[in-house]
């Protein structure tokens, strides 16, 4: 009954969380390549075939159901996966459309025509590749019209967020936030469209200030996927434990796990 979790690196992390308070019972097999973060710099391609190869590892793990906790992923490889590559039997499903649900008040499913909604002016932070790919404008015009959405690509932070240096990440943070405010100076709603950004969701706040609605996605996603086995228990994978996979050093990958997460998580070789 195990799910596979997916991302470039740490960031999925933040989702891995927020799943495993959801849904206690469920066994995920977390997997991190970190030998190949960040992927918000890499082309469509290239991101493709890493997604693929990550994910096939986590169809060996006994997971059937594979959650791609990483913006990036789901924006530049995502559709293509689907409509190509994954098997009938199998799903691989993104983190895009749970926060444009929450955004645009609709319930999960609801698949009536675009609406006026009461957010206005949204303010996008995500990776280059993400704001390049375009899939979260192409997510909300299905659901939403006249929302103006200013998408700021925040370079480098994934980067100092893996090293593990949260001083030069909040610099960034605070660099990227004045950047779009000189594009959109009033952002109603703010989107942390990248999974690595929750862990630094207080720079956020303090940087956009008090007034602007912060929306962010671990919650969004588990609930989702609360909804999602409820309806589809056959989708747990065959798979009995939880296990912390990475492509790069297991050691140096789980301690700065440990830091964000605040508990050990055992990483191995993937
Ligand atoms: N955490 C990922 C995301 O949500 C990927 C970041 C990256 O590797 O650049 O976009």
């Amino acid at each position: 009954m195990a799910v596979g979790v997916f991302d470039s690196g740490l960031g999925g992390l933040t989702v891995l969380d927020a799943l495993q308070r959801r849904l206690p019972d469920v066994p995920f097999v977390y997997f991190g390549d970190n030998a190949h973060t960040p992927y918000g710099t890499r082309d469509a391609e290239d991101i493709f075939h890493l997604t693929c190869a990550g994910v096939t590892r986590l169809w060996d793990e006994g997971c059937d159901l594979v959650i791609l906790a990483c913006n990036t992923a789901s924006a530049a490889a995502l559709r293509r996966m689907q409509e190509t590559w994954v098997p009938q039997d199998k799903r691989v499903l993104g983190v895009f459309v749970p926060l444009i649900e929450a955004l645009t008040e609709r319930q999960w499913g609801d698949n009536s025509p675009p609406r006026e909604v009461a957010v206005k002016h949204v303010a996008l932070f995500a990776t280059p590749a993400t704001v390049q790919s375009r899939a979260f404008q192409r997510e909300l015009a299905f659901r939403a019209i006249g929302v103006d959405v200013e998408a700021q690509p925040c370079g480098g932070l994934v980067d100092a967020i893996e090293q593990g240096d949260m001083i030069l990440a909040e610099a960034l943070v605070h660099s990227h936030v004045e950047a779009l405010h000189r594009r959109m100076p009033r952002p109603q709603a703010a989107v942390l469209g990248c999974t690595h950004y929750p862990l630094m969701e207080d720079a956020f706040r303090a940087a956009l200030g008090p007034d602007v609605a912060v929306y962010s996605q671990p919650d969004r996603v588990a609930a989702s996927l609360d909804d999602y086995l409820t309806r589809r228990p056959d989708m747990r994978g065959p798979g009995t434990d939880s296990a912390y996979l990475t492509t790069g050093d297991p050691i140096a990958v789980g301690q700065k796990a440990t830091l964000f997460l605040r508990r050990k998580l055992p990483f191995r070789a993937a």
